[in-house]
C-alpha cells in the first residue's frame, strides 16, 4: 500500500513540475521532495503571543501538510525543536522523523481522513490509517502520541471560520 502510493507520487511529481508555471506555485510546493536535506529546512519558533484561534488555524495547516498535501516544508515549519515522542522506540526531536516525511508523500484525502483541534487541551488530532495526537505549545507542535488515540467528538473540535479551510 505504502509502496504503491510512493510509486504514484514518483510518477506524478515530474508531470506537476512540467505543468507548473515558472512561479513557485502551490502545487509544485506541495510535491517538493526535500530528502536531499539531512534536517528540516525550517522548524517552529515558539511564540507565546500566538492566540488559540491562530493555533487552531495552524493545527489545520499541519493536518493538511502532513496528511492531505504531503508538504514537508510546511509540516516541519510548525514543529518545534523539542517534539517530544511518547512512542516506545522513537527518539524525540524533529530531525528523527524528518526522513519519514521529507519525500512529500500524501497519506489521505480530506474525505477519507479527519482532524480536530480541542482548544480546552491544546491537542490536535489526525485520523488516517491510525490516529495521532499532538500537544501545541506557544503556537508550535511540541509533543506527540500515537498509541490507542481516538479523535474527539465533533462538538469538542474548534470550528474554524469557513474561509479557514482554504488557508
Ligand atoms: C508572535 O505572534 C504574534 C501573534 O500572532 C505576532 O503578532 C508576532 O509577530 C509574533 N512574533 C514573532 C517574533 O513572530
Ligand atoms: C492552551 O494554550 C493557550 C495559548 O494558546 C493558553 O493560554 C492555555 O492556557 C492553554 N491551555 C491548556 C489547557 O494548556
Ligand atoms: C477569514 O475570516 C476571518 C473572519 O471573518 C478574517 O478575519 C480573516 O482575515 C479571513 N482570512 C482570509 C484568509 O480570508
Amino acid at each position: 500500500m505504502r509502496f504503491s502510493l510512493f510509486l504514484t507520487a514518483g510518477i506524478l511529481a515530474p508531470i506537476a513540475v512540467l505543468a507548473a508555471p515558472a512561479s513557485y506555485d502551490g502545487s509544485l510546493y506541495r510535491r517538493e521532495n526535500l530528502c536531499n536535506l539531512k534536517t528540516p529546512p525550517v522548524t517552529c519558533q515558539p511564540n507565546s503571543s500566538v492566540t488559540v484561534e491562530e493555533t487552531a488555524q495552524r493545527a489545520y495547516k499541519f493536518y493538511r501538510a502532513f496528511v492531505v498535501d504531503g508538504d514537508p516544508r510546511t509540516m516541519f515549519s510548525l514543529i518545534d525543536s523539542v517534539y517530544k515522542q511518547n512512542t516506545p522506540g522513537y527518539a524525540s526531536g524533529p530531525n528523527t522523523i524528518w526522513p519519514l516525511f521529507c519525500n512529500g508523500r500524501k497519506i489521505g484525502t480530506e474525505q477519507n481522513t479527519a482532524w480536530c483541534f480541542d482548544a480546552t487541551t491544546n491537542m490536535s488530532y489526525a485520523r488516517y490509517s491510525t490516529t495521532d495526537r499532538w500537544r501545541w505549545v506557544d503556537g508550535c507542535v511540541h509533543e506527540h502520541w500515537d498509541q490507542g488515540e481516538k479523535i474527539p467528538s465533533q462538538d469538542k473540535c474548534y470550528k474554524l471560520p469557513a474561509n479557514g479551510t482554504t488557508t
